[in-house]
């Protein structure tokens, strides 16, 4: 064999072994019928293991580019002929320290897409990040008992495909619950089950909406969403939200879809108005009109009576009601649903079987035995009266030594808040003096589409408790007074 075999360090070897020979096979320098050196020759000749030369030549025989002959040897495979040229052309030192970048260059509408995650930042002591759960609380132990409830059910199953749509364990367990906690009436076999309540509206746009489509969203709004309908080529048209919610004499007449969230409107926070959500159903069920209708975290409410969703009060089926267990038990458990219009109900379930097939049945065997044995219920009021007691901490600092800067959003739901900052102070400068001393706050302007920002705060609360909030927010109070002076 004619080829120059280079190993660098001791890391990856069989790797590094492996993509040369592959490489010197598809550029032609080892031809079809060449013998290879024993396996045992090879390692003593370029200082690796045996048991490295012999995993090679496993994998390339396996991949079809080797074969052995028994007595005679290993050769390079004859059907490799008509390969050579297919190699990426890269210097041997690339093809040594990494896989061969491509030469070709795709260009998709994902790749001018934001991105949707806050930068890491270091250093942050009091994080008061949005959408984070507080898991210190979360009960792990019957967690546990309910995830092996999971594998004994997974143990004894044929091992097959699942129910696109879901568990119809834990569908019975979300109907029950929704019929309880949000009047929601729907038998479990009206549930979809989905990747968190990202992946139904995506379903659901997936489905309903085609390229130029007219979408309306709220301004400011969930920039998810605006992205997930960007990228199906649709017209997505900003709509302004005023204290009562969407404005929705400002809907396009000729829209598709309407998103929106009415019982805490992300980022701002207030509840839509029940003189707006009539407008709203009426408006939609005249002209055709889906209403996506994201109930993300509806299940912590602190004051008032708690809103009808708009799925409650839909008698003619234009409403997909989407919910989640991202704010109530953590994020990447990935388990949301969507309570489709009847007539969406089967396209959904076959998008949903394209997209995935179905979510993964352990966590939601594990999440239905949450449910049914009452403990997702006990979380739930626990959680409750742990976030009032940090909402109260909050609002307690805005309203007080914070107040010279900002001011409260009026909501009442949710474990965030929003706050105005007042003029004529920056987001950008607010938020690199918070980080400075060791305070995560991040901003509002990015949720903004057309209407102009208006400087802001979104303020978690799932990820600090009490004593974090009052040792954060006093440390922020500290900072703004010396800015001032
Ligand atoms: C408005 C809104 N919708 C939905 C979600 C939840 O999405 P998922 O269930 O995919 O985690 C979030 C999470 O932050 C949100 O803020």
């Amino acid at each position: 064999m004619d080829v120059h075999l280079t190993i660098h360090g001791r890391h990856d070897l069989a790797g590094q072994l492996y993509r040369q020979l592959r490489t010197a096979i598809l550029d032609g320098r080892l031809a079809p019928g060449e013998r290879l050196p024993s396996t045992r020759d090879l390692a003593l000749q370029i200082g690796v293991s045996r048991k490295t030369t012999l995993d090679v030549f496993e994998r390339l025989s396996a991949e079809g580019y080797l074969r052995s002959r028994a007595g005679s040897g290993t050769f390079v495979a004859e059907a490799t002929q008509g390969l050579a040229g297919r190699a990426p052309r890269v210097s041997p030192a690339a093809q040594i320290a990494a896989p061969a970048p491509a030469t070709r260059t795709f260009t998709t509408p994902w790749n001018d897409m934001p991105d949707v995650l806050p930068t890491p930042r270091t250093g942050i002591v009091y994080d008061f990040v949005g959408g984070v759960t507080e898991k210190r609380l979360f009960p792990f132990d019957k967690w546990r008992s309910c995830v092996a409830h999971g594998l004994r059910l997974q143990a004894r199953g044929r091992g097959a495909y699942h129910d696109p749509a879901g568990d119809q364990t834990l569908r019975l367990a979300i109907s029950r619950y929704l019929a309880f906690s949000r009047a929601v009436v729907c038998a479990w076999g009206d549930i979809v089950v989905t990747q968190g309540a990202q992946q139904a509206i995506d379903l659901i746009a997936r489905v309903l909406v085609r390229p130029g489509d007219t979408v309306a969203i709220e301004d400011p709004g969930y920039p998810p969403v605006r992205i997930a309908l960007q990228a199906l080529g649709a017209n997505v048209v900003p709509v302004p939200v005023d204290a009562e919610g969407l404005v929705v004499d400002a809907v396009p007449p000729h829209a598709k879809l309407v998103y929106v969230t009415p019982s805490h409107q992300f980022p701002l926070g207030m509840p839509m108005s029940l003189a707006r959500r009539a407008q709203l159903l009426d408006w939609a069920q005249r002209h055709g009109v889906l209403i996506l209708e994201d109930d993300y975290d509806s299940e912590f409410r602190f004051d008032g009576r708690p809103m009808e969703s708009l799925k409650s009060l839909d008698a003619t089926g234009c409403v997909a009601y989407v919910g989640t267990f991202s704010k109530t038990i953590f994020p990447e458990l990935r388990i949301g649903y969507v309570v489709p219009p009847a007539s969406l109900l089967a396209p959904l379930q076959r998008a949903k079987q394209v997209a995935d097939w179905h979510s993964e049945s352990l966590m939601q065997a594990a999440l239905a035995k949450f449910m049914l044995d009452g403990d997702f219920g006990k979380y739930l009021r626990r959680m409750h009266k742990e976030y009032a007691a940090r909402r109260e901490a909050l609002l307690r600092h805005l309203r007080g030594p914070l107040a010279p800067w900002m001011m409260p959003v009026p909501s009442a739901a949710g474990i965030h808040m929003a706050a105005r900052l007042h003029a004529p102070l920056r987001e950008p400068a607010v938020l690199k003096l918070a980080e400075s001393v060791g305070v995560g706050l991040y901003g509002t302007t990015r949720m903004h589409v057309a209407q102009p920002p208006l400087p802001g705060l979104l303020i978690g609360y799932g990820y600090v408790n009490v004593a974090e909030i009052d040792a954060g927010l006093a440390r922020l109070a500290q900072a703004l007074a010396k800015l001032a002076t």
